[in-house]
């Protein structure tokens, strides 16, 4: 894993157009300033999929014939997963729970959490990538659920979005589902703030990747000669991320014996978060071998959550 990052952080500041990949945010300080993003009053994401989760917990767990076991990717917290878990167990009477997440920090923690305050919960954290989930999805007798939650999907671009419901599909059998979170298109001004908050805990999450960098490849990045920006592509339907150069300047990497030179104003593409509507969400199931068996949205029509079910 650390090769792995820094071979990823050679080919992303290296390359003509500087980029790093999305998973490196995710260490203890990142999952954390993720989890303060989820407080903010601007980030709507995990308020409305709480409400949908709310609304319909008992409806999505009446669609299985029990037992079922979780499945988690990308579990994070698993704060939105106790709605579903709690409604899981008033129809069976264990639950088996399989979060992965690639911070070995907010597993053990949710972990912990979840078993602490689940007698009858069986949890079984898997520290692991998403990309790869058939691990995650192996051996199980019972019907199997899959959660993929917070738009999170949404961060893949749409052909590796449909190539990772497709690998989640293979290694699924008939009778079992996924439920997928995304978030819809809307309003500039409610999306971009969600993205940009004022308080700066979105712009602290995107930085301390270079934190990150610092610390476990030896770099010097002044975070001070960065800047934080959110834009919207009308044409690909996503926000970007990106860590704006304030000046020129030049950031060595010791570990990789490297010196990355940046122009005034240059940028490093961090983040994606695309956003859907109701074709595009359909063609992505479609293109993953899904059928769309329900689909529900919060109150605002401003996130949905879909039960794919395989055929
Ligand atoms: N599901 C939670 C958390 C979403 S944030 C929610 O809905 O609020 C995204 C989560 O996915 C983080 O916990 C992060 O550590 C994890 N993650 C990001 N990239 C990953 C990858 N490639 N493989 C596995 N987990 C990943
Ligand atoms: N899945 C989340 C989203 O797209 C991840 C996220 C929220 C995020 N805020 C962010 C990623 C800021 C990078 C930067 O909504």
């Amino acid at each position: 894993m650390p090769n792995d990052f820094a071979d990823d952080v050679r080919r992303g500041l290296t390359a003509a157009r500087k980029f790093l990949l999305p998973q490196y945010f995710y260490d203890a300080l990142g999952s954390a300033l993720f989890n303060a993003i989820c407080e903010l009053p601007e980030y709507y994401v995990t308020r409305a999929e709480t409400e949908i989760l709310n609304a319909h917990a008992a409806e999505i767990a009446e669609a299985f014939q029990p037992p079922v076991r979780l499945v988690e990717l990308g579990s994070g917290s698993g704060r939105k997963t106790r709605i579903l878990i709690e409604a899981l167990l008033e129809r069976q009477p264990e639950l088996e729970y399989a979060p992965l997440d690639i911070d070995p920090h907010i597993l053990d923690l949710s972990a912990r959490e979840l078993t602490n305050t689940y007698e009858r919960l069986r949890v079984t954290p898997l520290v692991g990538d998403f990309h790869d989930p058939a691990n995650a999805l192996s051996g199980s007798a019972n019907r199997t659920i899959v959660l993929f939650l917070g738009s999170t999907i949404g961060n893949l671009d749409p052909d590796e979005a449909a190539s990772l419901l497709t690998n989640v599909r293979g290694a699924l059998r008939s009778g079992d589902a996924l439920f997928l979170g995304a978030d819809l298109r809307k309003p500039l001004d409610v999306l971009i703030p969600a993205y940009d908050d004022p308080l700066g805990v979105t712009a602290a999450f995107n930085k301390n990747v270079l934190v990150r960098i610092n610390r476990e490849l030896g770099a010097n990045f002044d975070l001070a000669q960065f800047l934080h920006r959110a834009t919207w592509d009308e044409n690909l339907g996503r926000i970007e991320m990106h860590l704006v150069s304030r000046i020129a300047q030049r950031v060595h990497i010791a570990t990789l014996g490297i010196d990355v030179d940046f122009a005034e104003g240059e940028s490093i593409h961090t983040e994606n978060s695309h956003k859907y509507d109701e074709a595009s969400l359909r063609d992505l199931a479609t293109r993953g071998g899904f059928n769309v068996t329900k689909s529900w949205m919060d109150s605002r029509g401003w996130f949905a959550d879909l039960l794919l079910t395989v055929p």
